[in-house]
């Protein structure tokens, strides 16, 4: 986008001078100049150099309530003090001992205690990592090759889980992902519990069926409660394991995660973000006869071979201190809790303001997170239609136009908020009622911003 071609753009490159000579240099560098497809953004992102509670800075001072959140990471918002007491605390005590340590235990025991399918813990350095490896136990626990997946539903960037996400709903692999371990991952549409009873019922090779529990893309498509019990009891029939990548809702929805909320315990759970406090950090945590495949005694003695587990970074001293302070304030529940009713009201509130702007787009989600659905077909839908699941996942999973996703991000930046990539984003424990008024006076001026320019 040019200068001159528009007002919110032109507007924002105004604002942010540094961030664009930033992006020049970094250009030079990344591809497309940044370090997560996330964070890209026409015609340059901002840099940030500071961040508070809700807030962050900009490298040319300018003020954002902040709904990108870590990517989710951070549900006590940024540093908060006793989290990052415990980090300066054990960063002057070293930062990676190459061995066992008590914060490692303390960590573990803390997620055993809030996540009800935690028998047995297991650490890594990230949610990809997690649930790579939880396919591999689930894999080798059952004999057999095949993972089912939900359309629509994102488990990180590895090859099983590369697509069928955004793109390749038909189970065909992105570039570079071998057509052999694209063959051994069925893709059934969300939320069709009959569709995945016939997968399952004519395909016995299937070891794990992985589900977000809360539905796609943090709740961007939400699933219904009774869908996922209906998965789990399916699951038991046919022998094959249910995993909950619980990434995203696990201590955010409850300290126990969805499955907590649900009263459904999966066969295991992946966990990354909020469970490392805001530093990198991810488990699989599960049934102990499955991740006794990780245990040297236990695997000898039932005469199966060991499955092996590395990672430079698992429960690395700073993410164990920044997990433990960050859990034993989540295990109170507030902090979910008031997340959870911050999102509630912020939805409504954006709703209100779109109902005064005569402007037919929905604002929904479920729990602490929210969704901007821009409408493209004019639906006559309703927020609680997409919240019980009832609308298909490609109706949300198809972009919106590109040049309205793009301005609609920069009107906000353009009034001191930051909406995540995919148009929406997930709110905190310290968002508050000047961060709400700010939100929604954002979103009006950018709503009438975008009228001008033609683009609603
Ligand atoms: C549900 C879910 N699973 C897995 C991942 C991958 O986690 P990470 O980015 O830590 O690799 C994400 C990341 O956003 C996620 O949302």
């Amino acid at each position: 986008m040019s200068p001159g071609q528009s007002p919110i753009v032109d507007a924002y490159r105004r604002r942010t001078p540094t961030s664009a000579r930033l992006y020049e240099r970094a250009r030079g560098v990344f591809p497309s100049g940044v370090t997560h497809d996330g964070r890209y953004l026409e015609p340059y992102p901002i840099y940030v150099n500071r961040a508070a509670g809700s807030r962050k800075w900009d490298v040319d001072g300018n003020e954002y309530v902040d709904y990108a959140g870590g990517h989710g990471a951070l549900l006590l918002g940024h540093n908060y003090p006793r989290v990052v007491q415990a980090v300066e605390q054990q960063l002057a005590l070293g930062t990676h001992y190459g061995a066992c340590h008590e914060l490692e235990i303390q960590w573990g025991e803390l997620v055993q205690k809030l996540v009800p399918s935690a028998a047995s813990v297991r650490f890594t350095s990230s949610g990809t990592e997690a649930t790579l490896l939880a396919l591999r136990l689930a894999r080798a626990f059952r004999g057999r090759s095949k993972i089912l997946r939900f359309a629509g539903h994102f488990h990180g960037w590895h090859d099983h889980m590369a697509f069928g996400v955004g793109s390749h709903f038909d189970g065909t692999p992105t570039p570079g992902v071998l057509a052999e371990v694209a063959a051994n991952v069925v893709l059934a549409p969300p939320g069709d519990i009959e569709a995945a009873a016939e997968i399952l019922a004519r395909d016995d090779h299937i070891a794990a069926v992985i589900i977000e529990p809360t539905g796609a893309s943090w709740g961007q498509v939400p699933v219904r409660k009774e869908f996922v019990q209906a998965l789990a009891d399916l699951t038991r029939k046919r022998g094959a394991l249910l995993i909950f990548d619980e990434v995203i809702s696990g201590f955010r929805c409850a300290p126990g995660g969805a499955q907590a909320v649900y009263g459904i315990t999966p066969d295991m759970t992946t966990l990354a973000k909020i469970l490392a406090g805001g530093l990198p950090g991810g488990a699989v945590v599960g049934r102990r006869d499955v991740m006794d495949l990780l245990d040297h005694r236990r695997a000898a003695e039932a005469g199966r071979e060991k499955i092996s587990h590395h990672g430079t970074y698992n429960a690395n001293p700073l993410s164990a201190a920044a997990g433990i302070a960050t859990l034993e304030i989540v295990a109170a529940g507030d902090a979910c809790r008031h997340a959870n009713d911050y999102a509630a009201r912020l939805r409504e509130a954006l709703n209100r303001v779109l109902v005064d702007e005569k402007v037919p787009w929905i604002v929904y989600g479920t729990f602490s997170g929210f969704h901007i659905f821009t409408n493209p077909d004019g639906r006559k839908i309703t927020a609680a239609d997409i919240e019980s699941g009832q609308v298909d996942y490609r109706v949300f999973k198809t972009p919106p136009r590109p040049s309205l996703a793009t301005k609609l991000r920069l009107g906000m930046l353009g009034h001191g908020v930051e909406i995540f990539s995919w148009l929406g984003g997930p709110t905190s424990a310290v968002h508050d009622e000047d961060d709400l008024a700010r939100t929604v006076e954002a979103f009006s001026r950018t709503l009438r911003l975008l009228r001008e320019e033609g683009e609603i």
